[in-house]
Formats: C-alpha cells, structure tokens, sequence
C-alpha cells in the first residue's frame, strides 16, 4: 500500500463517518421530537397532576371551595378536617353541584345527593362521592388529582388534619 492509497481510503472513512454522524444527528432529532409528541399533555398544576388549592386558612371550617382547575371541592369539615371531593359524579360522571341552599351535593342528572363528607343520601350513585388525596406543604393544601380514591363507604380517617 503506498502512501496515496492510505490517503484515499482516509478521505472515505472521513467521509462515511461524516454521514454516519449527520444520519445519527436527523433520527436523534426525529425520535426527540417523537418523544416530545408522545409525552402526556399533563399541565403541571392542572386536573390530572398535584394542585395547590390555597393556604389551609383560605378554607374555614363548615365551607365547600371549588377548585376548577383540579375539579375537586375542599370540603372543610365543622372539626377543621379536610376533604379533596372529585365533583364528578360517580353515577354517570356528570359535574355535581353544591347547593347552598340544600346544603348538599346535587347532581342534576338523576338526582344523587352526597354529604359535605361526599357520603351518598340518595340517588341512582353507587358509591360515595371520589377523594383525592391532600398534603399539607408550607401551609398550603396540595392535591393529588392523579390518584383519585373510591370509597365503598366514608370513614372519619378520609379527612386530612393540620
Ligand atoms: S350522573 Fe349524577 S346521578 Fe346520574
């Protein structure tokens, strides 16, 4: 092999590494954009991720908040504890109100009632109203809304204490 034959065979491997390099550089874009496409559209803060309701002292005991972003209600219960209720329905997912005047949960489609605690009182619903789990973090109410809980029934330990 002379010394111009090793020259030439230089310049090609260059060259081939070259376009092995381009080629890495286009599928490494492509498959960053595909990943990107592919990822949940979770906005961080919204339904579906962990939601800052307040401060803990912006909900007064005896109060129902709702907090659309999350669509959930801080229910504050009479004894200072704290409920995260998912306002969907658990009959056939419409949103549920509270009323104010009723003091209660009333769904307008068929009419399930629930308690400030989410319990059932009446209605085609099978369960109680769904709990999302709450962590009190510098003094703020934080959210799960990606982990919602069913509950066949309530009980006192689903509220959150300070
Ligand atoms: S969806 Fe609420 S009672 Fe049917």
């Amino acid at each position: 092999m002379n010394k111009q034959e090793t020259s030439k065979v230089s310049r090609r491997q260059f060259l081939g590494m070259a376009w092995a390099a381009s080629l890495v550089g286009l599928f490494g874009q492509a498959g960053a954009a595909m990943l990107q496409f592919l990822k949940p559209r979770m906005k961080p803060g919204g339904f579906g991720s962990k939601v800052i309701a307040g401060q803990v002292e912006e909900f007064k005991p005896g109060t129902i908040s709702h907090v659309r972003a999350g669509r959930f209600y801080i229910s504050r219960l009479e004894d200072g504890g704290l409920l995260a209720l998912w306002h969907r329905c658990t009959h056939l997912g419409c949103t549920v109100p509270w009323r104010d005047d009723e003091g209660l949960f009333h769904c307008p489609c068929h009419n399930s009632i629930f308690t400030t605690e989410g319990d059932l009182v009446s209605g085609p619903a099978p369960r109680p109203m769904d709990l999302f789990p709450i962590e009190i973090v510098d003094g703020q109410v934080v959210v799960d809304t990606g982990n919602p809980i069913e509950r066949a029934e309530i009980n006192p330990s689903d509220a959150t204490y300070i």
